[in-house]
């Protein structure tokens, strides 16, 4: 029982000097466990007069509540310090910058065709596509493009299936096509623009791609004319190139159109007066154009007595390197980063 006295009197002492959850255990197992002092006098109990027992078993269990009491409060303590350091540990300081996550641009060729789209839907003009893997009907026999044509054989286009001309299948090697497609589609009046990929046997070059983009554009209805096609090629140039810019149609041929002309911008680097970007000629070629030949309307079904069209068609990776200064057309299927970051 001294012993016990002892221990209670050193206990609070002792419970206050502990400073983590571990040590306060150790000593709760030693103060009160199956060891400890308290656990045999409790279990001695039996062996004491039975007049004793009700006085010592009372000392006991109120020694044990003390103990508990002192323990638990102790606990608290700890256990409050415990979790104050973790969030001294863990604390994020939302003040640093951030890692942040990078998005991604569309590519350059996808932006050029945005914005050229965009100048066209503003005048009204719809967008309409066809597929890639093209009937030689469409790509050549309906735009007044015949059998024997130089630009069919092999050498110049690719085929998917070549041989007879009445189901053979070129990859597309314009986006003109699609002029008989909307044309077999739809009556007249028509104004669509056809932005796509196009494919021919050009070796990989500065200057030539074997795929590539192109833009097209039509208009049919009543009584368009050639002043029509020209006030809409000028307004295209003006929108891309900057309100200052003029345009000249020069003679041309093209099989699907009648007359025909390659439309060119005076350049916007030099304003006419010849320079690099332009080839010291003042003018910048952009594209093919021209009034609709009649057979082409055959072709497709309309009549060439009642209404009149122009279209006219373009590469789009040339109008972007024109516009930003590009030398080699190679740069944008390499995909180099450090260039495509240029047009973010
Ligand atoms: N399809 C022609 C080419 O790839 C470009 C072209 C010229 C399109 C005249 C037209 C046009 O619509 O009228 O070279």
């Amino acid at each position: 029982m001294d012993e016990l006295e002892a221990i209670l009197a050193a206990a609070p002492q002792e419970i206050d000097a502990t400073e983590s959850i571990k040590e306060l255990d150790e000593l709760e197992n030693r103060l009160t466990g199956r060891k400890s002092v308290l656990a045999e006098l409790r279990r001695s109990l039996g062996n004491l007069d039975e007049k004793d027992r009700p006085t010592m078993g009372a000392r006991l269990n109120e020694a044990a509540s003390e103990l508990n009491a002192l323990l638990t409060a102790r606990r608290r303590v700890l256990e409050r310090s415990a979790e104050d350091q973790l969030l001294v540990d863990d604390a994020v300081d939302v003040t640093l910058p951030g890692v942040g996550s990078t998005t991604g641009t569309h590519h350059l060729i996808t932006q050029t065709i945005d914005e050229l789209v965009d100048i066209f839907l503003a005048l009204g003009y719809q967008v309409a596509d066809g597929p890639e893997i093209e009937t030689s009907w469409h790509n050549f026999d309906a735009l007044n493009t015949p059998w024997w044509h130089p630009s069919r054989l092999q050498s110049d286009t690719m085929y998917v299936d070549y041989g007879d001309p009445r189901d053979e299948l070129p990859l597309r090697t314009h986006t003109s096509p699609v002029q008989a497609r909307v044309m077999v589609d739809q009556d007249p009046p028509v104004y669509v623009v056809v932005p796509g990929r196009c494919y021919r046997t050009d070796t990989f070059d500065a200057s030539h791609s074997p795929v590539f983009h192109q833009i097209e554009g039509l208009a049919v209805a009543e009584g368009i004319t050639f002043g029509d096609l020209k006030g809409t090629l000028l307004h295209f140039a003006q929108e891309y190139f900057g309100k200052e810019r003029s345009i000249e149609l020069v003679p041309h041929f093209f099989p699907f159109t009648e007359p025909s002309a390659e439309m060119h911008v005076s350049c916007f680097s030099c304003d006419g007066s010849g320079c690099r970007v332009c080839g010291q000629s003042g003018w910048i070629e952009l594209l093919g154009c021209g009034m609709v030949d009649p057979n082409v309307f055959e072709a497709v079904g309309y009549d060439p007595a009642a209404v009149t069209g122009f279209a006219f068609g373009g590469g789009i990776e040339r109008i972007a390197m024109v516009r930003h200064g590009i030398a080699d057309i190679r740069h944008f299927f390499d995909n180099d980063l450090r260039v495509n970051r240029q047009f973010v």
